[in-house]
């Protein structure tokens, strides 16, 4: 079985693949379960964590980086010129691969001397990826990762405007679930810090699992309902309008998520006027969270190629909300995430 990802990942052709192999060590056919990882999540000039794999066909890897062994900048570059967007590493080896990441993620974050551009690219292609692992199997040990991964980025936001606005610059604009739900994270945790400051009642590190994973419970509805360019039907938009408490229930079952993280995940449909879901909850009764997390998820709809509909602008994006959608919503949590995009 290959990740729930990897359909994602670039391929290329036999002859681009023989120009790579130059470096390959050997073939593995069918053996286990490999994973795909961003290429970006390797630090470049660094020892790669575990086996890294290319995929040179269906079933069919190729060790190309041995543990321990170097990953330097120029190989990186040169799978970038051959559209190698991921490498491959064994399902086993998960565990390495994502503490390795994490230790490079706090490093980089604390580290005075790397760029706010380069900080922000880092973290944003890490959480899309560990995002895009839970989507694809939201089991107990890829949260726990999830989490590890997300908490160096809270902190970055926490500590650094700068990189903050790199961060909501680099949120890249396509219809895959994972990129709408990291994206949704960085500006609520951004709009967050700005709401509540580093004021110790309000954590942004619990909320910040609630915001990435808040559509958590889409990973049981079928792509082709997520992605249906017409009106649902009645079947389908039941299925879709029982994703917050899926979610909720898959977070509950492993045990460990903050009760913040739920709440967001349970109410982020609720709408102050009692037309939203699961609960039909009233203004008074929707969590602050969870209504920051719906302000980040209307905006970043609005803001990308959608099956049915074009991106807009950010300014087209907040003028309507600003007029149409957001009517019955907090204009205090709306003028604090204008702030994001005023330029400095
Ligand atoms: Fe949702």
């Amino acid at each position: 079985m290959i990740s729930a990802d990897s359909t994602t990942t670039s391929t290329f052709d036999r002859k681009e693949t023989t120009h790579l192999l130059k470096q390959v060590v050997g073939f593995f056919e069918g053996e286990g379960t490999f994973r795909a990882v961003d290429l970006r999540c390797l630090q470049p000039d660094e020892k790669a964590p575990c086996d890294l794999f290319l995929r040179a066909g269906q079933d069919r890897f190729t060790l190309f980086v041995r543990k321990g062994a170097g990953f330097e900048g120029s190989t990186r570059r040169r799978l970038h010129v051959h559209g190698v967007t991921h490498l491959f590493i064994r399902e086993e080896e998960a565990g390495v691969f994502y503490d390795r990441l994490r230790n490079a993620l706090i490093r980089i974050v604390k580290d005075p001397c790397c760029p706010d551009r380069t900080k922000a690219e880092f973290i944003h292609s890490a959480c899309k990826d560990i995002i895009s692992q839970v989507y694809g199997d939201p089991r107990a040990p890829f949260l726990i990762h999830a989490c590890e991964i997300i908490t160096p980025a809270v902190d970055l936001v926490v500590a650094n405007e700068r990189a903050t606005r790199c961060l909501v610059q680099l949120t890249a604009h396509d219809l895959s679930t994972y990129t709408h739900s990291t994206n949704v994270g960085i500006f609520a945790v951004a709009l967050a810090r700005i709401v509540y400051g580093q004021s110790v009642e309000h954590d942004l590190r619990k909320m910040a699992m609630g915001f990435f994973l808040h559509d958590l419970g889409k990973c049981h509805i079928p792509l082709e309902i997520l992605n249906k360019p017409g009106s649902l039907n009645d079947r389908e938009w039941h299925l879709m309008r029982a994703h917050p408490k899926s979610g909720y229930e898959i977070l509950s079952q492993t045990g460990f998520m903050s009760d913040e993280a739920k709440l967001i995940i349970l109410e982020h449909h609720e709408r102050d006027d009692g037309t939203g879901y699961p609960g039909s909850l009233k203004s008074h009764e929707i969590h602050p969270y969870a209504r920051i997390c719906r302000l980040a998820d209307v905006y970043e709809a609005l803001t990308s190629d959608r099956a049915y509909h074009k991106r807009r602008s950010t300014f087209q994006a907040l003028k309507l909300m600003k007029e149409k959608v957001l009517v019955d919503m907090d204009s205090e949590f709306f003028e604090c995430f204008v702030r994001l995009f005023e330029k400095t």
